[in-house]
């Protein structure tokens, strides 16, 4: 049984679902920039228009309410209100629409939950640097106090930055995300020390500066899959597995929960494959200054997206160039009892959930933890009828279910990942998420509850009825 004031809610991103990516004075984004180079996204769609959410938040709405949620997180587009990324230019058109937005959730009994950044820097702060260069903390700072001042009477729940580990890894080691920089071994952790200072920045700002009036919390979402030992007899699939937990989760919530600085498991591969390499005495990971703020104790819960699990063993390289995989020396492979749902990196394994969970409580002092993010992907023919996705969700939240109850775990409220069909980042339009499905053929955009929307809003309605 859930808490009577469990968050029960649904997630989007501004980018995934806004599109007027110009209207009314908006800048540019690199995700703009991104999609419009050839040969980036699936069949070089791009999110322009979208869901067009930025005109048609009252469908949007709409869909909120037919599913009964308490919560509905949305991200800011930072460029959408200060088209240059500095407070010097606020562009009002953007803060009407968020206003909007926040004020008829709240008219309607939703809380927002409210992401500052999800995957989509403003252009001009890119073409000064961006997340590899120090100065982008200060400018993220201002911005986070520009809609902690311009929100905070009305979000409660904030979180500063989302997937940092994803949008590092995927943004500069792999490059298939914006700004597609491919730069192994190197860039993802300067750029993830930018976002954990720029995160920290934030935090202690609203501490200081607007937590006595407004009384809200703030954290940041980490992603991370569930990773067991291949055997769990073996201590080389043991170590293994610890390595991967700690590049994963532990890349940012070590440093935010446990220490103020990264695991040490995660500083000795890197220092260790820098040496096997030849590369220059001085961690690759950079490490905090006194300059810096503190980074401990900077989240007031823990902000979770999970999707998947995966089996783990040692990475068997002595690749002759850096990188991020041969640091963490570590294979994560699937299941073969695990069923794959629409992408082929999302085997469905609800259990894995609940052992992270565990995992979490044990290892980070048994924080209020909300599951930002948790979902079920659809890709080829277009199935309303849903059915698997329903046994997912009920599977999964009986799993939450048990954490909370057996394992003792604080979920304070769980969000699934969509809302609605929206744009998935490089794969387009392609992969769908959503809780309606949205037909983007048609000029209206129009949103159809899919049968996993009715078994998610029966469930909510269950558990609303129980209080
Ligand atoms: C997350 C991301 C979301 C969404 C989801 C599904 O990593 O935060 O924006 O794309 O994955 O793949």
């Amino acid at each position: 049984m859930f808490s009577r004031d469990f968050a029960w809610g649904a997630s989007t991103s501004a980018y995934q679902i806004e599109g007027g990516w110009q209207a009314d004075g908006k800048g540019p984004s690199i995700w703009d920039t991104f999609c419009h180079e050839k040969g980036r996204v699936f069949e070089d769609q791009n999110g322009d228009v979208a869901c067009d959410s930025y005109n048609l938040w009252e469908k949007d709405l709409e869909c909120v309410q037919q599913l009964g949620l308490t919560h509905y997180r949305l991200s800011l587009s930072w460029a959408r209100l200060l088209p240059d990324g500095t407070t010097q230019h606020v562009n009002e058109r953007g803060v009407q629409y968020y206003n909007k937005v926040i004020n008829d959730l709240l008219a309607c009994g939703v809380s927002p939950m409210v992401t500052l950044y999800h995957f989509d820097l403003p252009q001009t702060l890119q073409d000064q640097g961006g997340w590899k260069s120090p100065g982008i903390a200060l400018l993220f700072d201002n911005y986070a106090k520009f809609c902690f001042q311009t929100f905070g009477d009305r979000v409660k729940l904030w979180l500063t930055i989302n997937e940092p580990n994803v949008c590092a890894k995927l943004g500069y080691e792999d490059g298939i995300h914006a700004p597609g920089l491919k730069e192994e071994g190197t860039s993802a952790y300067v750029v993830g020390h930018n976002m954990l200072r720029a995160h920290a920045m934030a935090w202690h700002s609203y501490n200081s500066l607007y937590r006595a009036k407004q009384k809200g919390a703030v954290s940041l979402t980490i992603y991370s899959d569930w990773l067991d030992p291949l055997d769990p007899g073996c201590s080389e699939d043991i170590g293994a597995a610890e390595r991967a937990l700690a590049f994963s989760l532990g890349w940012f919530a070590w440093p935010v929960f446990v220490s103020g600085d990264y695991p040490e498991i995660m500083r000795s591969a890197i220092d260790a494959e820098s040496k096997r390499l030849g590369y220059s005495s001085a961690s690759r990971l950079p490490c905090f200054s006194k300059d810096d703020p503190v980074i401990l104790g900077t989240a007031d819960f823990f902000a979770l997206n999970y999707y998947t699990s995966r089996k783990v063993k040692p990475g068997g390289g002595c690749k002759q160039t850096l990188s991020m995989r041969s640091d963490k020396d570590s294979e994560e492979v699937l299941d073969s009892s695990w069923p794959i749902c629409g992408v082929s990196w999302q085997a469905v394994v609800p259990h894995g959930l609940r052992n992270l969970l565990k995992y979490i409580k044990d290892t980070f002092s048994n924080p209020a933890v909300y599951i930002t993010e948790n979902g079920f992907s659809q890709v080829g023919p277009l199935h309303i009828e849903d059915v698997e996705r329903c046994e997912f969700y009920k599977s999964t939240i009986s799993e939450v279910d048990k954490a909370i109850q057996e394992d003792g775990v604080d979920v304070r409220g769980y969000f699934v990942w969509s809302l609605m069909d929206n744009f998935e980042w490089a794969d387009g339009f392609g992969v769908r998420f959503g809780l309606f499905h949205v037909d983007f053929s048609d000029v209206a955009l129009s949103r159809t509850i899919y049968q996993s929307g009715k078994e998610y809003a029966k469930i909510i309605s269950k558990h609303k009825s129980c209080k």
